[in-house]
Formats: structure tokens, C-alpha cells, sequence
């Protein structure tokens, strides 16, 4: 099976139809490019919108169903800016519904891989703090994944997926809340996990980023912001082992890199970009090969 992970995409409105335009033929182009690779599964980690508005997640819907791809939707700092988790629900989680009331997280298995999505996302709190969180219920939920993954021998991976990284783990996660403020109490419960191989993929840093193991046998798995890095993680899992990879998407098109240069500089109330050499990861950073 395959899945891909697109990191923070900061999909938002604009004010000039020019600029819509540019945001559409992106990602247009972009879905489609990830949709040629046939990913079984794609997760969107978070800050998937820019303000936090539902015709925000309108409008991306509109371009992500015309490209044929179907998006699975974790909470991130952006998306949950103006509105409750509840009004959110619809948007998040695929077809999934939320184990618990505290945030939208869920898990599902596909094959040997279980998949864990968690909700690190304050509520309307990114103006005075937009590092992430997990909430005790969410915490309790998460352990008895990992207890019932231990017991399951048909599943070999344990792929957890939330918005934010791991304090002083992968890259700019040392930097105030850039990290999960309680990753601690996190990393103590991956710490129970006695078999099989664990993932934690996050965002929110905007770079690549690959850090492990950590937490007894873990690898921490950092996307980077297509706006920044220009790419996205792609990961096979088989019955040899995981190989993951950094897709970069094609921009040789001209329209294509004049279109995503409006749709990111053109951000209403901004949209910070760093230097693209130090975002878009060494070699070590892109790939990850772990066999069975
Ligand atoms: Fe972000
Ligand atoms: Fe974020």
C-alpha cells in the first residue's frame, strides 16, 4: 500500500480573482501530480487552511474532488483559528468519525499499517499561542491504541500523524511553540509500544525533517509546506519493509511557477517564507528506508 502526506498547505481566499485563479491552477496541478502516483491514501497534516473559515475549506474541496484526490484532514493551529472543533467536523477525518469529544483524532488499520490521527490543535488560540497541545481523554485514548497495536500480530506499523512536532527533535522544533507543549507525556506512551515499527508524521514547521529513533523505536517524520518546499512525503509500505521518499512536485511549467509564486506571496495577513535551501531538507532529511 501507499500513502501519501502533504504538509501544511495554507489554502486560503483571495480578494483579487487573479490570485484565486493562481491558487487554483497550484493546486490543481499539485493534486493531480500526487494523484499520479496513486497513493492509497492521503493525509492533508494540518493548517490546511490559512484563516480558519469554512469557505476556505469550500473552495480547497472544490479543487481537491476536480483533481480526483480524496483528502484526509488532520486539525492544525490555522485550521482551528475562528471556529469550534465542532463546526470543523464535517471537513476533518475523511469519512471518519472522532473517537473522543476533547478533538477530532480517530484510528483506522489499512493492511499492516494501523493509522492514528491526532488533534494537537488549540481552539482559537494561534494569535497568543499556536504550539500544540493533547488533552488527557485524547492521551488515554492514545495509549490504548498502542496497548491494542501491541497485541495485534497481523499489523507491523504504527503511523501516528498530528499537526505538531516534537520539542527538540526534528527541524526548527526547538524554536517556542514549534513543538507540543505536553510531548513529553506523548513520547512516554510511544515509549510502550513492544513491536512492530512506529511513525510519527507532523507539520507545522514548514520544512523536512526526519529525526530517530526516538522513544524506543520510533522515527519522527516532518512534512514540509509545499509553499516552502515544493514537495511532499510518499510513503510504500510492502512485505520487504517502508520506503518512504520527498516527491518535489514538477514546476518546469512556467504558468505553473508563476501561478504558485502569486498564490504564496499574495497571502492575506502573510504568509512568512524562509529560505528555500534551509526548508527543504538534506539528503538524510528525504528519505527513510526501514526493512522488515
Ligand atoms: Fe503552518
Ligand atoms: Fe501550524
Amino acid at each position: 500500500m501507499r500513502f501519501a502526506v502533504l504538509g501544511d498547505l495554507h489554502f486560503t481566499e483571495y480578494s483579487t480573482p487573479e490570485f484565486s485563479q493562481a491558487r487554483d491552477y497550484t493546486f490543481t496541478s499539485f493534486f493531480t501530480q500526487l494523484r499520479w502516483r496513486q497513493p492509497d491514501l492521503v493525509f492533508a497534516i494540518g493548517d490546511t487552511i490559512n484563516r480558519g473559515t469554512i469557505a476556505e475549506l469550500v473552495e480547497q474541496e472544490r479543487v481537491v474532488h476536480r483533481s480526483g484526490v480524496k483528502l484526509i484532514r488532520l486539525l492544525g493551529n490555522h485550521d482551528n483559528d475562528l471556529l469550534e472543533k465542532s463546526e470543523l467536523k464535517p471537513w476533518f477525518l475523511g469519512s471518519f468519525n472522532s473517537a473522543g469529544e476533547d478533538g477530532l483524532y480517530t484510528a483506522f488499520d489499512y493492511e499492516h499499517c494501523r493509522f492514528v490521527i491526532m488533534d494537537t490543535a488549540r481552539v482559537k488560540m494561534s494569535h497568543i499561542d499556536y504550539g500544540g497541545i493533547v488533552l488527557e481523554p485524547q492521551l488515554k485514548w492514545l495509549e490504548a491504541q498502542v496497548e491494542d497495536f501491541n497485541s495485534a500480530v497481523n499489523l507491523q506499523y504504527l503511523i501516528v500523524l498530528g499537526h505538531h512536532p516534537f520539542a527538540n527533535t526534528t527541524h526548527r522544533s526547538e524554536k517556542p511553540m514549534l513543538f507540543i507543549s505536553n510531548g513529553d507525556e506523548v513520547l512516554k506512551i510511544f515509549g510502550k509500544l513492544r513491536r512492530g515499527q512506529g511513525l510519527y508524521f507532523c507539520g507545522h514547521n514548514h520544512s523536512h525533517s526526519i529525526y530517530g529513533p526516538v522513544a524506543g523505536n520510533w522515527f519522527i517524520v516532518q512534512a514540509g509546506a509545499p509553499f516552502e518546499c515544493e514537495g511532499y512525503r510518499l510513503v510504500t509500505v510492502d512485505k520487504d519493509g517502508l520506503e518512504l521518499e520527498t516527491v518535489d512536485f514538477d514546476m518546469n511549467e512556467p504558468e505553473l511557477r508563476n501561478s504558485f509564486e502569486l498564490t504564496r506571496r499574495n497571502i492575506e495577513g502573510g504568509f512568512e517564507l524562509h529560505l528555500f535551501e534551509d526548508m527543504y531538507g538534506k539528503p538524510e532529511d528525504r528519505e527513510l528506508y526501514i526493512k522488515r
